[in-house]
């Protein structure tokens, strides 16, 4: 099983979406028994919460139900998950500095670097802003989870 974890700064918004985006992809190419999602923020801040409410609105108009609920990353996530997926560069930043060995640096990637379609760099925070926000969140998850299906399917799964 390859199991993916996408972290951003609170969990409510771009990794709750960022996991719901992936297990669409995931049932719709029958991988369910091959990968597996999570999410997890760098705060604490948002623990025990669902997933902000204007993040939900947008994402289900696209299918997606956001059902995840928050949590802090924490050390053996770094031994459970194959890949760290960094919503943005601060945090891929802040996922690094935990790992103070930087035994794990090789499971942290960044989200865009996925993307097939945008060539911007960070997921943007749609916390403090407005409405297109939130769609440019899912137009950008929509891009890289794709490529990070395709990266996995290529590496981790063809030949095994
Ligand atoms: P997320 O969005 O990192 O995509 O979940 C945010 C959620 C909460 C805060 C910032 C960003 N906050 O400042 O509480």
């Amino acid at each position: 099983m390859i199991k993916i974890l996408f972290v951003c700064l609170g969990n409510i918004c771009r990794s709750p979406s960022g996991e719901a985006v992936m297990n669409a992809l995931i049932e719709r190419n029958n991988l369910r028994d091959r990968i597996a999602c999570d999410s997890a923020g760098t705060i604490a801040y948002h623990t025990g919460e669902p997933a902000d409410a204007r993040m939900q609105k947008h994402a289900i108009k696209r299918g997606y139900n956001l059902t995840s609920i928050a949590r802090q990353i924490k050390l053996n996530d770094f031994e459970r998950f194959n890949y760290i997926i960094a919503m943005d560069r601060d945090n891929y930043r802040n996922i690094l500095a935990l790992d103070v060995e930087g035994k794990y640096k090789d499971k942290v990637k960044l989200m865009m670097d996925f993307a097939i379609e945008h060539s911007d760099n960070d997921v943007p925070d749609p916390y403090y802003g407005g409405e297109q926000g939130f769609e440019y969140v899912l137009d950008l998850l929509e891009d890289a989870c794709l490529g990070l299906l395709k990266h996995i399917v290529k590496l981790d799964l063809e030949q095994k």
